[in-house]
């Protein structure tokens, strides 16, 4: 067991582990004393113990296996528009696998830390939005990971929610990562200027995790880089840092942009997240600009791209 503010020994499960948070969580454990163990939905490379979290009995099975003092839980159904299509798979994810989990940790004096997402919140003012605000999901995934949020907190009012926004990072698809394969393949993009939140790194975010389970944080927190981007300013950001003309990106609004792709789930328009409860902590996360600053270059190195 580690000593109290620390994760020195500790044995840690994280469940999302091919995911993009999970590309990350390893190095910040060891980093911090703590010994990781990865489950992962499905078998492979990295993953230590495999399990559809939706299957009943599946949390309880991987913490008798992996006999954790902590559970970092970020796996999660994130396919905004897939939840619109598929609301009971969403929330099978989002609520059932969350509340199961929170009651094996509870049932066994397992410390639990769940991750969330700013669309909770609509959007439709209130941002910056402090971790104490109402929220108001306009959309199938929100309401999922809303009621997830509930269904751990009733659990236990111990264990810890962390809130986070807009990732990017790992392997995995994400902004960043297409905002760079379009340029190079066709020189411009078309991008929202009227939607915006709080960009950040999966690396950044794991890091502040393992500091707030080391803290011993409960109830809800909000695990961002600082500041607030429109998506077009984090797109222009990202085109700048990998060598491409900005002029490249092109702002259209979110009506004319879904004009032309139309998409069934609602974003909120601005979901900035403040975070107030875990600064009191001492846990801060860099602003979102220095962030892809760091991350941008070596992207467009992995991808290999040359700016024209
Ligand atoms: N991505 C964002 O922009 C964002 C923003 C705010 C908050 N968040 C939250 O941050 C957390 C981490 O997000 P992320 O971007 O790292 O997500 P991600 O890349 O989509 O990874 C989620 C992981 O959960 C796994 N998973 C899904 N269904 C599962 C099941 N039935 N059983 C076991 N594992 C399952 C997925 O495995 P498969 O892929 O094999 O199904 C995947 O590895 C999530 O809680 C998410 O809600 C994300």
């Amino acid at each position: 067991m580690a000593p109290p503010g620390t994760l020195d020994g500790a044995r840690v499960l994280f469940t999302g582990a091919g995911g993009q948070l999970g590309a990350y969580l390893p190095a910040a454990l060891r980093a911090a004393g703590a010994q990781p163990v990865s489950a992962g939905h499905r078998e492979g490379p990295g993953i230590d113990l495999a399990a559809d979290l939706t299957r009943l009995g599946a949390a309880e099975r991987l913490i008798e296996d992996a006999r954790p003092d902590l559970v970092i839980h970020g796996a999660a159904w994130t396919d905004v528009d897939g939840a619109e299509r598929d609301p009971g798979g969403a929330r099978a994810m989002n609520v059932d696998a969350a509340r199961w989990m929170a009651e094996a940790c509870r049932a066994r004096g397992v410390r639990l830390v769940a991750v969330s997402t700013d669309f909770v919140f609509s959007g439709q003012g209130g941002a910056p939005y402090p971790e104490d605000a109402a929220s108001d999901p306009i959309s199938v995934y929100g309401r999922t990971k809303r009621d997830g949020e509930l269904a751990v907190l009733a659990a236990d009012p111990g264990f810890a929610v962390a809130r986070t926004a807009w990732l990017y990072g790992g392997p995995a698809k994400h902004f960043p990562r297409t905002v760079l394969n379009v340029l190079a393949a066709r020189g411009s993009i078309e991008v929202v200027d009227d939607e915006a939140g709080s960009p950040t790194f999966a690396g950044d975010l794991a890091d502040a995790l393992v500091a707030l389970a080391a803290a011993g944080g409960a109830g809800i927190f909000h695990l961002a880089n600082a500041g607030r981007a429109s998506r077009f300013e984090l797109a222009q950001a990202v085109a700048w840092h990998a060598g491409f003309p900005v002029e490249w990106v092109q702002p259209i609004s979110t009506e004319g942009f879904l004009a032309k792709f139309p998409l069934p789930a609602a974003r909120p328009a601005d979901s900035e997240l403040r975070n107030i409860r875990a600064a009191d902590l001492g846990i801060v996360l860099r602003p979102w600009r220095a962030a892809i600053a760091d991350y941008v270059p070596r992207l467009a190195r992995e991808l290999g791209i040359t700016p024209h």
